[in-house]
């Protein structure tokens, strides 16, 4: 492909958490890259192994979960199995990260405005009050009223919803290359959601921020990715540029998550919901994950599907494309 070199690329990803004698796959052979200033995003059920890919994309994969196979590159640079030291450095300045859970991300005895100047001051070379108008602006621009005087709250003191946007600020700060943002909006009211997109979208146009963005929302799916990735049992099922995605879902589980939402996806639409449940990682079904639960089941669903990649740029992991060998400019590869 051509275009600019990406600024994450990661191939065939696995990730492993050990489980009595064997471990767990938890994450199965996800691939995606993203282009300076575009954006993807990760959508699918609870325990589709959202997280978890984005965590491993940063080197935060809980312990004693691992990543055992496939790469992560970030701006050319191999950082599978990077140390905690360099991944440290990178998070925070170059890589901003809002993890699922805010809270963690803080310091509980440290005052929110100096959490942030410090992040700040890390990474630039500014001074401490410039630091602080910078935090102050930030906090502004994401939505908290009297920013000055919430400046000096301790995290416990705040709501979940200012704590989401106080690791936010951390998270824009220092201008970041890429940005990894798992449910970042969830908790906030529509406006303030409007707000922090607006942001989000700001520096990708300004920096040319790549965004790794997970979400329930097909709303803010559709107004911010470019590409969506569907993930079910730790696979992609489906990748695809988000209008087609959104406008004709392939696979049937895309198509059962969309199911009530009509195309245009209005923000605050969440995704639908597939009767039956997840099965755990221990528990997936041979050949595709989502067999158990799937409408358009046929025997040969028992082996894994390929993924079978077409030329618009669409890309679905199923048994009812497999014979897309036919249509000119699509390939079939088998995984
Ligand atoms: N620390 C852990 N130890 C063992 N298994 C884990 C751990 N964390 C997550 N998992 C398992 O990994 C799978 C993927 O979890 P993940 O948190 O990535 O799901 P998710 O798609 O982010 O879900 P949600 O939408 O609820 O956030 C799940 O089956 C989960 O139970
Ligand atoms: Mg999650």
């Amino acid at each position: 492909m051509n275009g600019p070199a990406p600024v994450l690329d990661v191939v065939d990803l696995v990730a492993e958490f050990p489980m009595g004698h064997g471990h767990v796959t938890v994450v199965d052979g996800v691939s995606f890259s993203v282009a300076p200033g575009a954006s993807v995003g990760l959508v699918g059920e609870s325990g589709s192994g959202k997280s978890i890919t984005a965590m491993s994309v940063v080197g935060m994969i809980p312990a004693p979960g691992r990543i055992t196979g496939g790469s992560v590159r970030f701006r050319g640079q191999d950082i599978t199995h990077a140390s905690g030291k360099s991944m440290r450095a990178l998070r925070g300045k170059e890589i901003g990260l809002v993890l699922q859970d805010p809270m963690t991300a803080l310091n509980p005895v440290q005052r929110i405005g100096p959490q942030i100047v410090e992040a700040i001051r890390e990474h630039q070379d500014v001074s401490r009050s410039g630091a602080a108008a910078r935090a102050v602006e930030l906090l502004g621009q994401l939505g908290i009223p009297s920013p000055e005087r919430r400046f000096h709250e301790y995290p416990h003191r705040l709501s979940g919803g200012m704590r989401q946007r106080v690791v936010l600020a951390i998270a824009l700060a220092n201008d970041p290359s890429l940005l990894v943002l798992d449910e970042p909006t969830t908790a906030l009211d529509v406006t303030v959601q409007a707000q922090i997109l607006d942001l989000i979208k700001e520096l990708r146009t300004r920096v040319g921020t790549a965004i790794v963005l997970i979400t329930h929302d097909v709303g803010v799916v559709a107004e911010v990715c470019d590409d969506v990735i569907v993930m079910y049992g730790g696979r992609v099922m489906e990748h695809a540029p988000a209008s087609l995605l959104l406008a004709d879902p392939l696979h049937p589980y895309t198509i059962g998550l969309l199911g009530s939402v009509p195309s245009a996806g209005t923000k605050g639409e969440k995704l639908a919901t597939i009767p039956g449940a997840v099965p755990s990682p221990a528990d997936m079904p041979r050949g595709c994950p989502f067999s158990n639960r799937c409408k358009n089941v046929m025997t040969k669903c028992e082996e894994r599907p390929p993924v079978v990649q077409f030329p618009d740029g669409r890309s679905v992991a199923c048994w009812l494309h497999g014979d897309a060998a036919g249509v000119p400019g699509a390939a079939v590869r088998h995984v």
